[in-house]
């Protein structure tokens, strides 16, 4: 405990002293999310914020894509990322040459990049979207056929909802696609009522079981709206139940979850330790900057 208090109030000083602001997506574990995080929210509206910031730092609590997005849209901040590791899989599974291979293969059709990707991979890219607005960015383009990377479970999904036909990519999030259609019967059956909220990087089969899917944002507008003493079973990362549990009480929140590495390496003691350093700054080379921003931007203006 002791540990903990003195972290949280060095991080606050260290804020103060270096005119920093910390955004901190909802996966971030409750000691960041509620004690020290000046902006909270899915990867789209840490994007919003970041374009908006005036402090001359930014540390993101989250993963490297988030922090290299930040960057991108508002490129004179200094942003830091707490964990030069805090990776994701789905950034992983793609490179710029790939896209480049499926333009060739597929010449003509858009390139949609979801925003868990790099910098190298988004400047090949026509627009970016993310889970809370990839429906709306689909339906924009106003085509019959896209290519959307790299979450094949994500395009699935969207294809399922917009009608429109989708060359997929053989990515996936190493959280969601652990969860399984049978479980979320198993827990239906153990708590009849429960109300399932899936992220849409989750297998379409576990999608289907579930009674709304969303981007994070989406789900935690649906607790908020949810009836008092419901019992909801969040279909995602860790920390979701745990940070909405703090701002629901009257919620009972099932948890079982899968927890993703990359997230989990952000900690307090690594967010302190950003400040005090001002490590691990990120830089994206300028020549992949514009057109990797162009795409960002193309998306925020959906
Ligand atoms: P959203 O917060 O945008 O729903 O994305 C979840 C995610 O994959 C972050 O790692
Ligand atoms: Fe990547 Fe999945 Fe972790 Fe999000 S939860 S950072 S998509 S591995």
């Amino acid at each position: 405990w002791a540990t903990f208090a003195d972290d949280v109030a060095a991080i606050l000083r260290l804020k103060e002293e270096h005119n920093a602001v910390i955004l901190a997506h909802n996966y971030q574990t409750p000691e960041i999310f509620h004690c020290v995080s000046d902006i909270v929210g899915d990867s789209l509206a840490l994007a919003r914020e970041a374009q908006t910031v005036e402090a001359d730092i930014i540390v993101m609590a989250g993963v490297e894509f988030m922090a290299e997005t930040a960057k991108l849209l508002n490129p004179s901040k200094t942003v830091l990322i707490p964990s030069a590791e805090a990776g994701c899989s789905l950034a992983e599974s793609i490179t710029a040459d790939d896209v480049k291979l499926l333009r060739q293969r597929y010449p003509g059709v858009p390139v949609v990049t979801y925003v868990n990707t790099s910098a190298d991979v988004k400047a090949q890219s026509d627009i970016c979207c993310t889970s809370g607005n990839a429906k709306k960015v689909i339906e924009s383009l106003g085509v019959e056929e896209v290519i959307m990377i790299p979450d094949e479970f994500l395009a699935q999904n969207i294809a399922k909802e917009t009608g429109v036909k989708v060359i997929t990519w053989k990515g996936h999030c190493e959280v969601h696609e652990r969860f399984t259609p049978q479980e979320i019967r198993e827990w239906r059956k153990a708590y009849p009522g429960l109300v399932v909220l899936a992220h849409p990087e989750c297998p379409p089969e576990v999608v289907a079981e579930a009674d709304f899917s969303g981007s994070t944002a989406g789900m935690s507008d649906y607790v908020a709206s949810a009836e008092k003493s419901s019992r909801v079973l969040l279909v995602t990362e860790c920390s979701m139940s745990d940070n909405l549990a703090v701002q629901h009480p009257d919620v009972n929140f099932v948890r079982p979850c899968n927890l993703c590495p990359h997230m989990k390496r952000i900690t307090l003691a690594a967010i302190r330790h950003a400040l005090e350093t001002q490590t691990v700054p990120v830089t994206v080379d300028e020549a992949v900057a514009e057109p990797a921003r162009l795409a960002i931007e193309r998306m925020l203006a959906v």
